[in-house]
């Protein structure tokens, strides 16, 4: 009997609780886990219902704004397992979700964005399409990635005012060491896209492997495409997959920054192409991870017709403005050839139409105007960029390498930087990490992944996350609106939506991940 009362108040209490005090509505728009975290939020404490009674606007005749209303329209489909309308409109809508492009003067940039969520209208109002798309993204949060079968989809209402700190926020994928084909690409694209970075670096050529076509050298993918660290089967890109993976990533307002790394980590090109070689003789395949023993030979006009063959049909496949020329670690290049080399090459692709990144031992030629050097390794090579005229983007590896392991037990990656738990991968401010580098010679960040020891989508995946929201946040969020201890519970949050996209994250002990 006393048992029976005990368990009838223990549903009374249960009833209760479900009741008056159970899942709370989300009626607060500040306690929303966002990342990047916006620039400003406020909330109106009321609710927008999501439903696919919901449709989605945008304005008429602004490039590229359907497809992103398109896009959005997917997503929610996704969410929800409903399919959203999509239509054109010239007139704000009474209700719905409306995308516009704005010529206000406004202090947004080219890529900040306007979030209003009101109970009926949710307005989406940036600039460019690319801030509208950003904003969809940022409205997207605010949803579970996967809606439970009859579940009441509620966004709190409010108002989001939002840019980036840097205009270059990157990741960098090694497809040479190990090869990675079209859709593995295209998720690491997503993974970007969904924490609002704008670049995806494609190591494209390395001692290990050449990954894309060049029709003009064919042998570089039939030879030098044939393998990979450990010596499996390799791969690469035709032309027109390339171009398939750069308007994936075009569509998720994401540029893709083709690199061929030279005159060093050249042994791919070297073993395909004889001619290439000081000697005369081609080499043979690497599959090992030594780096530093390759070069092209510097005195020879056939290497140059080389690069600008490679040089003109990459860039002639890539919209975007860059063409990253590699440069590190040439170690076998001497000096005065080394310079010699990069001046030409920065030369053949300033003909092509490209602006040059390379690593950051490119200071030490003559830099063309609009290069940049890519900071991993050396703050003197670094300031010497600077002094030349360079912009940085910074990818010191001691911070920003995802190949670095989280400590001395994770199973992948390296640790010559040291290891990089996800603490000291997030906690660091670009414009201050050294007195020389500040802020307005830094064009961006970039976390780079190589994969000597990564051999599929599962290890990229683990190294990558819970790394890369983290950079994303520190190109997108200024310094003063981060810290860690805070940053760690919105990062905990975001593991359900790690686990809702079935990425295998590594559970860093560091961050309250909950249930
Ligand atoms: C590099 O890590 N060799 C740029």
């Amino acid at each position: 009997m006393k048992k029976l009362f005990v368990a009838t108040s223990l549903i009374t209490l249960g009833l209760f609780m479900l009741f008056s005090c159970g899942p709370k509505e989300p009626t607060d728009l500040t306690q929303t886990s966002f990342i990047p975290q916006p620039v400003s939020i406020e909330s109106l404490g009321d609710e927008f219902i999501l439903s696919s009674s919901v449709t989605i606007y945008y304005e008429e005749n602004v490039d590229g704004l359907e497809q992103t209303a398109r896009y959005l329209a997917d997503e929610l489909n996704h969410i929800a397992g409903e399919i959203f309308t999509v239509e054109s409109s010239n007139v704000t809508p009474r209700s719905g979700i409306f995308l516009s492009v704005t010529t206000d003067n406004n202090d947004l940039g080219k890529e900040g964005y306007f979030l209003s969520i009101g109970k009926k209208l949710v307005g989406i109002k940036a600039k460019s399409t690319a801030g509208c798309f950003y904003a969809a993204k940022t409205f997207l949060q605010t949803l579970p990635v996967k809606a439970a079968a009859g579940e009441k989809l509620t966004v709190p209402t409010g108002i989001i005012r939002d840019f980036p700190e840097y205009e270059y926020r990157g990741a960098m994928l090694d497809v040479s060491r190990h090869f990675f084909g079209v859709d593995d690409v295209k998720r690491f694209i997503d993974f970007l896209a969904t924490y609002k970075m704008n670049a995806l670096h494609l190591h494209l050529s390395d001692d290990q492997g050449w990954r894309i076509e060049i029709k003009s050298w064919p042998k570089l993918t039939e030879i030098g495409g044939s393998t990979e660290v450990g010596g499996g089967k390799g791969g690469f890109y035709t032309q027109k997959q390339y171009s398939e993976i750069v308007k994936y990533a075009l569509e998720r307002h994401i540029t893709i920054v083709p690199e061929i790394d030279m005159p060093g980590h050249t042994n791919a090109a070297l073993a395909s192409y004889a001619e290439l070689n000081c000697d005369g003789k081609a080499t043979e395949l690497y599959t090992g991870t030594e780096v530093g023993f390759s070069t092209l030979c510097t005195g020879k006009e056939i290497t140059y017709q080389f690069v600008d063959d490679v040089v003109r049909e990459i860039a002639s496949l890539t919209p975007g403005p860059w063409f990253h020329i590699g440069g590190d670690e040439s170690h076998v290049t001497a000096h005065d050839d080394y310079v010699y080399f990069i001046n030409r090459v920065q030369e053949i692709v300033t003909k092509h139409g490209k602006k040059v990144i390379g690593w950051d031992e490119i200071a030490n030629a003559d830099l063309v105007e609009g290069a940049t050097v890519q900071f991993w390794a050396d703050v003197e090579n670094t300031t010497m960029g600077i002094e030349k005229g360079a912009k940085v983007i910074m990818s010191p590896a001691a911070r920003a390498y995802m190949d670095m392991k989280y400590d001395s037990t994770t199973h992948l990656g390296l640790h010559w930087a040291g290891y990089i738990e996800v603490d000291h991968g997030y906690d660091w401010n670009p414009a201050t990490l050294n007195e020389i580098i500040t802020r307005e010679n830094i064009l961006g960040v970039e976390a780079p992944l190589w994969t000597e020891t990564i051999t599929n989508m599962d290890e990229i995946e683990y190294m990558v996350f819970p790394q890369l929201p983290g950079y994303a946040e520190i190109g997108w969020t200024s310094s003063e609106l981060r810290n860690w201890d805070e940053y760690k519970l919105r990062l905990a949050d975001h593991g359900k939506r790690f686990e809702a996209m079935e990425i295998d994250f590594y559970r860093s002990e560091r961050v309250p991940w909950g249930e």
